[in-house]
């Protein structure tokens, strides 16, 4: 148990030891001051899963579907007990803090980190994160809200003004944030790596001290981005608590020359640390040892949830008497997604899953034999890694990892480390070991036996240099020639590819021989390289349109046909956004084709954002399955054969085209700043506001059953509104539905206002035929108010305000219901 006195620590500890305690020690690290019984605390990614202390070869954990699947299941209890596991996987790694959850917007679907955010509505992002915090809390583990704030892309993500209007700041994207705190009082805050306005957040007194300390009265720790912080003095005065990762760029001795030089009082200083003390003390009581070993908890419990909520946040968005598939029939599997699992996005949200199940192993299961594949369109951005495809060691496919201090050709020498991966995406960003120093050499070797005469590419990824033999022979140089790419947060070349003739039953040996970061011909501009970083892919070269055709033939002689399609960790990942919307290579093609000659086909996207859909029109089902994590494969088999009834509803507006986002002409750093010229219109308040057609709206979901809203009533006691109304289960399956409770003021506001928005929803589970009575709740002046610019204050005019309760954010007859409230009189309020 640890016990700090905090204020008498303050008067004990020297200058030094308080300006040790404001940054990490490594980077997952705080420090520790054991003659004051401080103990050093571990911070680990977040938001889908708990990776632990290494991005390379780490200890296996629970993966959860990604933040957008996660706000489509619309259910805040389900959320808080995901919540409770993430805090169990994090006291199995000895975490005392997640990083997550993430709760930015998605301002347009080319946001590299699109996927981790919860939706692009505030209520349903904070309501959903505050779910997920008090789950993570209850355990004892701290969570860390993030990235306060405006952080919607990665476009020069370090250097970029986001310029928004305070209305949008406060109405947008500071109210997830609010509502996080006012719900479950996080522990933790971190910044966000662009600037607000002109001031860096993470030295923005504004948002830490005048909003989020005093305004919102919350207690707590603000931490940095990972190398997010560009100012000793004026972060510090800010109110930014805890530089990471350590060692510190910015604080350790220069801020005590700060201190020294009274460019920073003292008094500032006991701020910070005081802070930092009162975490650690709340950390410590969450049990998690200091720097305790990394276990596992992969139990049957754990899968057991983890396929629920993949389960609920599945969305059916098209069903033209298609779904739910029948296990009896001939059943066709196509498309580049079908055999991996495309669990997770990338970058600092991706982890090492305990186990994965494909979706094709998930309907195979469904089916009890084995179903007919074909690839059908190849759609990734870099290749396929290579390490699954290679033979096995122990059971397990891989490449064996040497690593020296000595180059390639040096005679006897002998490895420091040796390792057997089966993920060949290394990233040594965090990857230490005492036998070296920053300059050092690896051999990626292993054996590949291909399953069918052919040309094949293979590709290189480095932050460092690599070299690639195929039987001793030189075929892929990634180390006289780079050029820099967007791989690696930045840090990797771009992918270089070598192309050779294979033969079917033989066994190839394929080496790499990798050389750490200081062997980089290139100086990338950014500063998490670390050891540097390796990639190794490879795949079949395809004739494209002979794949379609012959995907095409294979549909017309089977009865029901799954096509699955999307991206990946490649495409949406932290580090870079997309360049379009439309869906990689010729995957539009193979669906619309195959749709032609199989009228039972159904698609299966595994996205985290929406992608351009062409074929929608012509295409009878359409499921939305999102990165489901490790049991991705399993959920999405359960709702296409029925054994889930689909409940997912959607947690971000699919519009048709990127031409139609309203942050289209703004979506990219220009001058050192990006624009928020679409101020309060996000998602489903520009396209209902605009009157422009989406392909689906916010808060889209079918069943295989039907549900009925009635009897709705309206009350307002005690500043709160009630809405009380039946929902019922008008069809023959059990099923949910999610009640969505938009505010839609009746006459014209003082300012413009979208038409109506979200501000409570509540999922029901019934019997066929079963009749329940629901309430939904809202603070009046949460559900009224607009954010006044004149006095920088929430208003909430007065005026009729009408409460729609629907399934969906697009209303529909029969599937609706609608109630009134008034306000007397006008009035304003801040804090939360
Ligand atoms: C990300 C954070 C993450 C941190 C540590 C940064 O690059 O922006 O979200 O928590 O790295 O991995």
């Amino acid at each position: 148990m640890v016990d700090i006195n905090i204020e008498e620590t303050l008067q004990r500890l020297s200058l030094d030891d308080k300006v040790a305690l404001l940054s990490g020690v490594d980077f997952w690290h705080t420090k520790a001051l054991p003659e004051y019984g401080v103990p050093s605390i571990r911070l680990s990614d977040g938001p889908n899963g708990i990776r632990g202390t290494r991005f390379f070869n780490s200890v296996p954990a629970a993966c959860f579907p990604c933040g957008t699947a996660l706000g489509a299941t619309f259910n805040q209890e389900l959320l808080q007990e995901a919540g409770r596991k993430m805090g169990e996987e994090a006291l199995a790694k000895n975490v005392h803090v997640i990083l997550g959850p993430t709760i930015n917007m998605q301002r347009s679907p080319l946001g590299g980190r699109g996927f981790e955010s919860i939706g692009e509505d505030p209520f349903l992002a904070g309501l959903g994160a505050a779910a997920l915090v008090r789950g993570i809390q209850s355990t004892g583990v701290q969570a860390t809200i993030k990235h306060f704030v405006c952080n919607e892309q990665e476009h020069k993500r370090n250097s970029v003004q986001s310029i928004v209007t305070e209305r949008a700041l406060r109405e947008i994207y500071a109210l997830p944030f609010q509502l996080v705190v006012r719900d479950s009082q996080p522990g933790a805050f971190m910044t966000a790596y662009n600037g607000l306005n002109g001031t860096f957040c993470s030295e923005n007194r504004k948002l830490m001290e005048d909003i989020l300390r005093k305004e919102w009265a919350w207690k707590g720790l603000v931490m940095s981005d990972w190398c997010g912080l560009y100012s000793t003095v004026e972060a510090v005065k800010a109110g930014l608590d805890l530089e990471m990762p350590g060692p510190p760029a910015f604080r350790g001795n220069l801020l005590k020359f700060a201190v020294t030089s009274g460019k920073v009082w003292p008094h500032i200083i006991d701020n910070r640390v005081r802070e930092v003390l009162a975490f650690v003390q709340r950390c410590a009581a969450s049990g998690a040892k200091e720097n305790g070993p990394e276990g596992t908890k992969n139990t049957p419990e754990t899968a057991a949830l983890l396929r629920k909520i993949g389960n609920e946040g599945i969305v059916l968005l098209k069903n033209e008497a298609v779904l739910p598939l029948v296990t009896h029939k001939k059943t066709l599997v196509i498309g580049p997604n079908a055999k991996v699992a495309t669990y997770s996005g990338g970058g600092s949200a991706s982890l090492n899953p305990y186990y994965t199940v494909t979706p094709y192993d998930g309907i195979r299961q469904k089916l009890g034999s084995i179903p007919a594949y074909t690839i059908g369109a190849y759609t990734h951005k870099m290749l396929p890694l290579i390490g699954s495809q290679m033979l096995p060691r122990d059971g397990k496919a891989g490449m064996s990892w040497k690593v020296y201090n000595e180059a390639p050709g040096t005679a006897s020498r002998r490895p420091v480390d040796e390792l057997w991966l089966t993920n060949t995406e290394i990233y040594l960003a965090d990857y230490t070991n005492p036998r070296i120093g920053d300059l050092w050499y690896a051999d990626l070797e292993g054996t590949l036996v291909v399953e069918e005469d052919g040309l094949y590419d293979f590709g290189l990824v480095v932050c460092g240099t690599a070299k690639l033999f195929i039987n001793e022979e030189l075929l892929v140089d990634n180390a006289t020639q780079q050029t820099l790419g967007d791989a690696f947060f930045g840090a990797g070349t771009i992918e270089v590819h070598g192309r050779i003739n294979l033969q079917k039953a033989e066994r190839y040996r394929v080496k790499v021989e990798f050389g750490s970061a200081p062997t980089f011909t290139l100086k990338p501009n950014t500063v998490m390289v670390g050891s540097g970083s390796l990639r190794v892919g490879c795949c079949q070269v395809i004739d494209a349109q002979q794949e379609i055709q012959k995907a095409v033939q294979l549909a017309r002689e089977h009865e029901q046909v799954i096509i699955c399609g999307g991206l990946n960790a490649d495409w949406e990942s932290e580090s870079s956004d997309r360049s379009s919307m439309k869906l990689p290579g010729l995957l539009d093609q193979l669906i619309a084709e195959v749709a032609a000659a199989n009228p039972k086909t159904v698609v299966v996207m595994q996205t985290g954002t929406p992608e351009e859909m062409p074929w929608l029109d012509t295409t009878p089902a359409v499921i939305q399955a999102w990165y489901g994590g490790n049991e991705t494969g399993n959920s999405i088999a359960d709702v296409l054969f029925g054994d889930y009834n689909p409940s997912g509803k959607l947690s971000l507006s699919f519009p048709k085209r990127l031409q139609d986002v309203p942050s289209f002409l703004n979506f990219r750093t220009e001058a050192g700043r990006t624009l928020y010229g679409e101020d309060i219109y996000l998602g489903y308040r520009y396209y209902e506001f605009a009157e422009t057609e989406v392909n689906f709206p916010f808060g889209h979901g079918l069943s295989y059953t039907t549900f009925a809203f009635s009897d709705i009533a309206i009350q307002v006691t005690e500043e709160t509104v009630s809405a009380t109304f039946q929902i019922h289960n008008t069809g023959s399956l059990r099923g949910a539905e999610v009640a969505q409770m938009y505010i839609q003021p009746v006459r014209p506001a003082k300012v413009k206002r979208p038409i109506k928005e979200l501000k409570g929803f509540s999922k029901v589970e019934l019997e066929a035929g079963e009749c329940r009575e629901v309430v939904i709740q809202v603070a009046e002046k949460y559900a009224a108010s607009y954010f006044d610019e004149e006095r920088n204050q929430w208003c909430v005019e007065a005026g009729d305000y009408k409460v729609v309760i629907s399934d969906s954010s697009a209303i529909t007859e029969g599937k609706a219901v609608e109630g009134c409230f008034r306000v007397e009189k006008t009035y304003w309020w801040s804090g939360i």
